[in-house]
């Protein structure tokens, strides 16, 4: 499957289009019925839609007990009439509340807006999570052999998908899961909170998610995509509560996201052994920036460890970590196949890790004993620069490649890893091959090579940096309850 990405320009002069009618648009669908009772909500988002209604509308029950799985998708399919070009796109309003719900899917040209107090509960019912098929990437669910349940949120082969609020909630209910998931009582993979799958244009800000079943945010085939202002919250002994998870996807901004979890904060990924290479779709041109990251147990960046369709292209930049284990790690084995390259990290600022730097060759997780054993990674010119570490309590670095395929490229560049005390040996390496400079303490033999003191960072900018938001305000429509808006 080849990666299509639309001609850039075109992607610009829809953004600009956008920016230039939206608030307008928005301005004049305010309806005149409206008064000073009408609740207002300001929002920033790359469009802002024409026609809203209120999960109320819709027969929704914002009291935490009732089930809203039917005014959901009555919401989205009443909806969904606007979703083409041209539309005007929509808006679903979710007022304050708790809002149970089994899953959900959204549509097109649409915005899933959340009110400050609304709190999008996910059903523990584990029988209203249909069980959908793997990824063809992955070949199998990651946590079982076969199918998986869907995602909370879900979307697939979408165009323009806004999830945004004044920071209101999407709680997972994760507990029931996991509990059933560590004593081995799930028959399928668990569910994310939010998976848009084959889509273009994704943009979620300003959301708080809480207790996800397992990864949060996981955009897969997709591109240009902007997940801004989110908070994500786990218990950090929770299993696989991955933060935001890009795979196979291109043009991805991360920023000013805050993420507390038991696993990686953000995981970039693109498919699994044999199923990952025949797809072939690669995570690439991603930038991750102020990214606040607490995770005991695993990486503030992760690269892999399913990484069969290639990684390239990744700059991590402002990064902030607390008590974490590693920083920006990468993790492939043989039998993945293809390659992590072109990995930027500068300024980070890291307190508390277990080490600084990891990487791994032989991260042993297949999904099944069909891998290629030929299909040997390539790992290259991965670059860190300008990285304080304090309170690191384990190693400096591990850093492991492939026998006969070493890692190379590597460079460091004003690095410091104050230990917490002082070890014979704190860099571990084998099969690895690179250059620094300013590194104290000083890396290990294979990562002396001499250089200029500065390591490579992309001066070009992404064309996902280009897409800009504009102020979008909706004032809430006094709709008579449960009653479902004509088409105006
Ligand atoms: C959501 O969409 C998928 C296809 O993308 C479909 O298989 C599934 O049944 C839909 N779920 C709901 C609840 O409509
Ligand atoms: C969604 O897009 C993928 C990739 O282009 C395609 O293979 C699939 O058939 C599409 N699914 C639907 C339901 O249109
Ligand atoms: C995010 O939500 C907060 C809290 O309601 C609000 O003050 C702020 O304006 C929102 N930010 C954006 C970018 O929408
Ligand atoms: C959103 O809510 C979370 C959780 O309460 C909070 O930590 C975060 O600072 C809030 N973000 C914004 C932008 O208000
Ligand atoms: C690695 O970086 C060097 C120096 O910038 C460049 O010449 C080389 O082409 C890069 N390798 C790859 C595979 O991009
Ligand atoms: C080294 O990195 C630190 C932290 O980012 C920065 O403050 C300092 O200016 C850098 N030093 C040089 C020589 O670039």
């Amino acid at each position: 499957m080849a990666l299509q990405m639309p001609p850039l320009h075109i992607l610009c002069v829809l953004l600009v289009v956008a920016a230039s009618s939206g608030t307008a648009a928005a301005r004049r669908h305010v309806p005149p019925e409206a008064g000073p009772a009408g609740e207002q909500s300001n929002y920033l988002a790359p469009t802002c839609r024409e026609h809203t209604a209120s999960l109320t509308d819709f027969g929704g029950v914002g009291d935490g007990t009732t089930s809203n799985t039917a005014a959901f998708q009555k919401a989205v399919a009443h909806l969904s009439q606007y979703s083409g070009e041209g539309g005007g796109g929509s808006m679903l309003y979710v007022p304050a509340g708790k809002w149970l719900t089994a899953p959900f899917n959204l549509t097109s040209h649409f915005t899933l807006f959340l009110h400050a107090d609304a709190v999008i509960l996910a059903s523990q019912d584990i029988t209203q999570w249909p069980v959908i098929d793997p990824l063809p990437s992955y070949g199998r669910g990651r946590d079982h052999a076969g199918g998986r349940y869907t995602s909370l949120i879900a979307g697939s082969n979408l165009t323009d998908v806004v999830i945004t609020g004044n920071n209101g909630t999407i709680d997972g209910q994760g507990a029931t899961w996991w509990s059933k998931y560590k004593s081995g009582k799930l028959k399928y993979t668990r569910g994310y909170l939010i998976e848009l799958m084959h889509s273009d244009t994704i943009f979620i800000s300003n959301v708080t998610l809480l207790n996800s079943p397992a990864w949060n945010i996981h955009p897969v085939y997709s591109r240009n995509i902007v997940i801004q202002g989110v908070t994500i919250l786990a218990p950090t002994k929770s299993p696989n509560t991955d933060g935001i998870n890009p795979d196979s996807c291109s043009q991805v901004r991360i920023e000013d996201c805050y993420v507390v979890s038991g696993d990686d904060c953000v995981a970039i990924k693109s498919g699994w052994d044999e199923y990952g290479i025949a797809v072939g779709m690669p995570s690439e041109h991603i930038v991750v920036r102020r990214l606040t990251c607490v995770s005991p147990t695993s990486a503030v960046i992760a690269l892999g460890s399913e990484m069969s369709g290639g990684i390239s292209d990744v700059r991590a930049e402002d990064i902030t970590a607390v008590g974490t284990e590693s920083a920006v790690r990468i993790k492939t084995a043989v039998g993945r196949g293809a390659y992590v390259r072109d990995v930027y990290a500068r300024r980070m600022t890291l307190l508390g890790m277990k080490r600084v730097f990891w990487m791994t060759g032989d991260y042993k997780s297949h999904p099944d004993d069909k891998y290629d054993p030929t299909a040997v990674p390539v790992v290259e010119n991965i670059s860190y620069q300008d990285v304080v570490a304090t309170g690191v309590w384990k190693e400096a670095a591990r850093m492991e490649g492939i026998q006969g395929a070493p890692f190379k490229g590597i460079c460091m560049a004003n690095v410091t890893a104050e230990m917490t005390k002082a070890r014979k040996v704190s860099w571990n390496c084998a099969d690895v091959e690179g250059v620094s400079a300013d590194v104290t303490p000083a890396p290990c033999a294979p990562l002396q090579g001499a250089h200029g003191g500065a390591c490579p960072f992309p001066t070009d900018t992404l064309a996902i940096d280009e897409v800009t938001v504009q102020r979008c305000s909706y004032t809430l429509p006094r709709a008579p309850a449960a009653a479902v808006p004509g088409t105006n």
